[in-house]
């Protein structure tokens, strides 16, 4: 197998740096967009055959390093009891939010059997990657997954989440250790199927303050990933608008350290130490640019890496929706050609 990806994911040698996209599969691609006429995204998410198929769209596609299965990071909000729906033009929707402690007292707690279908999805999509790349597994931050429960949706100042943290400290933990608790069985789950890597994505805990961050978050994150240690896979842990938190976020225990493009790769690294391998970090609106644009800026990531062990390449943030095929072919053809002939470990 190809297994660069999980190599720098461990800081080993590699002939040459890694790369693979967040949102790699998705309605950039008309493969992925022509499922999607005919199955919802919840119908594709929840049905490994579909969810299989798309996984591996990119894959075919892209000299890509790693594959992340196809699903959401909201599925298990709906196993404990949330409406889910995707609403076109308008994203993720929850009409019964959290808003109060009862709500929370009345959240399902999960136990592995909800997400068979996840497992599923997983045996199916490593079945059709034969051994090419290494397929990612993914769930939700607790922090990011309570922003959407709480809202009901997507938000643009997390007022009623602060709201909830900040007045009723007891209630809020309550809330994170039960998303915890289900976060673990989901990656459980995804990890026992075969997933040779998990990311927690808590994209947007950037909204917080390093105080809050410590105090209100961190001890959840610590708790997943010291629970999925004993699993012996990579865990890569990434957010955007970080960087005033990268130290602390590098407390809770992760393998690598995803960042986004509000920071420089070099010293977002050196926040977090050369001792965890980073993950980034090209704004994916520099996809839209022209050719010589986005070779300069690969060129410059890699050159801020500078060849040590533990860089994989890849945006900053998820792969938008009109980016086009040839940009991101281009793109992969840059990190390629811009690679140290190896990050080896001195
Ligand atoms: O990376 C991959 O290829 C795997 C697939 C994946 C999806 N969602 C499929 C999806 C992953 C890793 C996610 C994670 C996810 N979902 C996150 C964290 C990553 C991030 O971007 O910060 C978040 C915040 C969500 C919640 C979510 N799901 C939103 C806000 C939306 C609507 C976004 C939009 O652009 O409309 C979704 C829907 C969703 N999940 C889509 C995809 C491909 C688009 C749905 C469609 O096909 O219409």
């Amino acid at each position: 197998m190809n297994d660069r990806f999980l190599k720098a994911c461990l800081r080993q040698s590699v002939d040459r740096t890694p790369v693979w996209f967040m949102r790699q599969a998705g309605r950039y691609m008309a493969e992925y967009q022509a499922i999607r006429r005919r199955h919802s995204i919840l119908d594709v998410c929840k049905t490994p055959a579909l969810a299989a198929e798309v996984t591996l769209q990119p894959i075919q596609r892209f000299q890509l390093d790693a594959a992340i299965i196809f699903a959401d990071i909201l599925l298990p909000l709906e196993a404990m009891g949330l409406n889910l729906e995707f609403v076109e033009g308008k994203g993720p929707v929850i009409d019964n939010p959290i808003r109060d402690e009862v709500s929370i007292v009345q959240l399902r707690p999960v136990d592995g059997d909800a997400f068979n279908y996840a497992g599923e999805a997983i045996r199916q999509a490593l079945e059709a990657l034969n051994d090419r790349v290494p397929l990612i597994g993914f769930a939700g931050a607790p922090f990011t997954l309570a922003s959407y429960a709480i809202e009901g949706g997507s938000s643009r100042d997390y007022a009623r989440t602060k709201q909830l943290m900040f007045s009723q400290p007891i209630v809020w933990h309550q809330l994170l250790s039960k998303l915890s608790a289900v976060v673990i069985e989901y990656l459980r789950v995804q990890s026992r199927a075969g997933a040779q890597a998990i990311q927690l994505f808590d994209s947007w805990v950037g909204c917080l303050s390093p105080g809050d961050y410590e105090e209100y978050v961190l001890p959840h994150v610590q708790g997943i990933f010291s629970a999925l240690r004993v699993e012996g896979i990579p865990l890569i842990y990434f957010g955007t608008g970080t960087a005033g938190l990268l130290p602390l976020m590098r407390k809770a225990g992760s393998d690598v350290m995803g960042v986004d493009w509000r920071i420089r790769l070099d010293e977002g690294w050196a926040m977090v130490g050369h001792d965890v391998g980073i993950q980034g970090n090209l704004d994916p609106m520099v996809l839209f640019a022209s050719e010589k644009e986005i070779e300069r800026r690969v060129r410059d990531i890699m050159q801020q890496a500078a060849g040590r062990p533990g860089h994989i390449f890849n945006l900053g943030h998820g792969i938008l929706p009109t980016t086009p095929l040839s940009s991101v072919e281009f793109a992969i053809d840059c990190v390629r050609r811009f690679s140290p002939d190896s990050q080896v470990v001195m």
